[in-house]
C-alpha cells in the first residue's frame, strides 16, 4: 500500500496540490473532505437536524455507501445511490460539515472507505487526519498551511461562500481526530508559493524517498 498524506486547514491548497501531484505520479487522488461533505449533504437531504448527533448516527448506520475511482483517477463516493457533485460546495454544506464530521460514526464510515480505496491503488489522499489517524504508518506525510488572510482571499477568488475560520476552529478543537500536524509530516507554508511551486516542493521531497513519476 502506498499513501501520500496531505493535511491542512481550509484553502491551504490541499485539493489543488493533491490533484496535480497524483497526475504527475500516476497515483489516484482521494479527497476525504468530499466524503464528509457527501455525508453532510445526505443528512441535510433527509432533513435530519445536523445538530443532533444521535439522529445522524442512526442515519449513518442506515446508509448504503460505496466508493471507487473515476477513469480520471479521482475518488468518488455514492450514498444511497446518489452521487452529489456541485452540491458539495454549497453554503449549507460548508456550514454543517464540521459538526457532522466530528461524530465518531461518520468518521468511521469515511475511514473504512479511505482504507478500502488505498488497498486498490497507490493514492494521494488529502484531508485533516490522513497522516495522523487514517494512515499513521505512511512515511509520506505533508501538512500545508497558509495565513488566514491568504486563505480567505483564495476562497473569495473562487467565488465560494465559506466560513473557513469557523470550520478550522471546530476541526482543530474536536476530541476525535482533530486537525493537527502529524508526527513526521513536512510542513509547507504555501502563502507565498504558486500551486506549481508547492507541487514541485512536495515532488522533490518524495523523490528523495524514491517516489518518482513512472
Ligand atoms: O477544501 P476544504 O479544506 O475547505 O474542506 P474539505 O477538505 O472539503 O473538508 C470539509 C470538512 O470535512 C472539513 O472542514 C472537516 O470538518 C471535514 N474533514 C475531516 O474532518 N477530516 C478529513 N480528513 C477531511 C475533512
Ligand atoms: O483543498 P483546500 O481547501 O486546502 O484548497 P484548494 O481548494 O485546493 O485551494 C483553494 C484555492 O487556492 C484554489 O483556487 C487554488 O488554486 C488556490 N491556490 C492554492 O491552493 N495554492 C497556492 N499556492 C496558490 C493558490
Amino acid at each position: 500500500m502506498t499513501v501520500i498524506a496531505i493535511d491542512g486547514p481550509a484553502a491551504s491548497g490541499k485539493s489543488s496540490v493533491a490533484t496535480r501531484l497524483a497526475r504527475r505520479l500516476s497515483f489516484a487522488h482521494v479527497n476525504s473532505g468530499a466524503m464528509y461533505r457527501a455525508v453532510t449533504w445526505e443528512i441535510l437531504r433527509q432533513q435530519i437536524d445536523p445538530s443532533h448527533p444521535e439522529s445522524i448516527e442512526a442515519a449513518v448506520h442506515r446508509m448504503s455507501v460505496d466508493s471507487g475511482f473515476t477513469e480520471a483517477g479521482e475518488s468518488f463516493i455514492r450514498i444511497n445511490s446518489e452521487m452529489p457533485d456541485l452540491e458539495l460546495q454549497t453554503l449549507e454544506v460548508n456550514q454543517n460539515v464540521s459538526p457532522v464530521a466530528a461524530i465518531p460514526a461518520v468518521r468511521s464510515l469515511v475511514n473504512t472507505q479511505l482504507r478500502t480505496l488505498a488497498e486498490k491503488r497507490p493514492i494521494v489522499s488529502e484531508g485533516r487526519d490522513i497522516g495522523s489517524v487514517v494512515f499513521p504508518d505512511t512515511p509520506y506525510k505533508f501538512y500545508l498551511d497558509a495565513s488566514p488572510e491568504v486563505r480567505r482571499q483564495r476562497r473569495a477568488a473562487q467565488g465560494l461562500h465559506d466560513s473557513i475560520e469557523k470550520r478550522d476552529k471546530l476541526d482543530s478543537s474536536r476530541a476525535n481526530a482533530p486537525l493537527k500536524i502529524a508526527s513526521g509530516a513536512y510542513v509547507i507554508d504555501t502563502s507565498h508559493l504558486t500551486l506549481e511551486g508547492v507541487v514541485d516542493k512536495v515532488a522533490e521531497i518524495l523523490s528523495k524517498s524514491g517516489i518518482r513519476p513512472a
